[in-house]
């Protein structure tokens, strides 16, 4: 029973996936980039206190963190910390959060 319906969730994923023109390459690469990893690259030397766990080197990195990511920026708007995205980059981000290529 859990199966057929974990079996139905992923198949209506993949139905509802419409990237919309929205990639990792075409914007997302550089919206972590610009927008969070000053403060979560790996690299980082002036983390303001976020977490060290937390960044998004590379698709795969961000791919894992999918649902943090949405809450924290679309449905908490807790990050960045300073706000200030615009409605195309909140609107970007939310086609790739449902279908991450
Ligand atoms: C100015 C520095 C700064 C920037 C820029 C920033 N963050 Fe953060 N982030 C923090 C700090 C500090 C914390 C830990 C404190 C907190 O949770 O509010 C944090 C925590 C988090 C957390 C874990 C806690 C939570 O709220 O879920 C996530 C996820 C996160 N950030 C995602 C992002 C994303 C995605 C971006 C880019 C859109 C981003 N952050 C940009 C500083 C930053």
């Amino acid at each position: 029973m859990i199966l057929a319906l974990l079996y139905a969730c992923a198949t209506e994923a993949t139905e509802a996936c419409d990237p919309e023109g929205v990639t990792w390459d075409t914007f997302t690469a550089g919206f972590v980039s610009g927008r969070c990893q000053a403060c979560h690259g790996a690299g980082s030397t002036d983390r303001h206190g976020a977490p060290e766990a937390i960044h998004f080197e590379d698709q795969a990195e961000t791919s894992a963190q999918l649902d943090l990511v949405r809450d924290s920026v679309l449905v908490r708007g807790s990050m960045p910390p300073a706000g200030g995205l615009t409605d195309a980059e909140l609107e970007h981000l939310a086609h790739w959060l449902d279908c991450p290529e």
